[in-house]
């Protein structure tokens, strides 16, 4: 339950949390996951407390736009068609525009959840942006989320151990910024974060990482 004198905010993403465990119980706990990497590392990069609580709410609701995307194929447990493809991503407009009709101003909250599908190398979505135009709180949340989505199971995605999702994201070397990705995987040996998580799920196959 949310304290009666908890902050607007907070407020707002606990209802906003509800919705997304209500829609899809994966998306909920992924985004968890996010934000309490984001939460990690931020704090490992000694970034300054309001950025460090900003990126943590940021993961928590990036996605928050899956919620307009039907739970049919957010579970789909094989691939999906072009089409299916075009409506999950959506879910980086749709977040964002939720969040500013929901009265939200906070300017890293709004621009990490249409932005966190963007890559350095213009290969994202939704607006192609390149390096010059992704802030680093941008590139924080995206390489929490691709590393999120390759360690946690899915009904449909074998979950990776944390080295080997590592390795697996300095393959996309054009795409991810490196420097910070060094950074986080500094991170994780650090903190012996668990080298897999728990399951809930058996027998999966990829269907794709984020
Ligand atoms: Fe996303």
């Amino acid at each position: 339950m949310t304290p009666l004198n908890a902050k607007p905010e907070a407020r707002r993403d606990a209802r906003w949390m509800k919705l997304a465990r209500a829609h899809d119980p994966i998306l909920h706990l992924h985004c968890i996951l996010v934000s309490e990497l984001c939460a990690c590392f931020s704090a490992f990069l000694d970034l300054p407390r309001d950025q460090q609580l900003g990126l943590t709410r940021a993961g928590l609701l990036h996605d928050i736009g899956k919620i307009k995307v039907l739970a049919a194929i957010l579970q789909k447990p094989s691939p999906l068609t072009p089409q299916e493809t075009q409506i999950v991503q959506g879910h980086a407009h749709f977040g964002h525009e939720m969040l500013l009709e929901d009265g939200e101003t906070d300017e890293l909250l709004l621009t990490t959840t249409r932005d966190h599908h963007e890559r350095l190398d213009g290969s994202g979505y939704p607006r192609k942006l390149t390096a010059p135009d992704i802030s680093i709180a941008v590139r924080i949340v995206t390489l929490c989320d691709v590393f999120a989505a390759m360690t946690e199971p899915r009904p449909y995605v074998a979950a990776m151990k944390w080295d080997e999702a590592l390795a697996a994201m300095a393959k996309k070397r054009t795409r991810l910024d490196l420097d910070l990705l060094a950074a986080f995987a500094t991170m994780m040996t650090a903190i012996n974060f668990p080298k897999k998580r728990f399951s809930l799920f058996q027998d999966s196959t990829r269907r794709s990482s984020s």
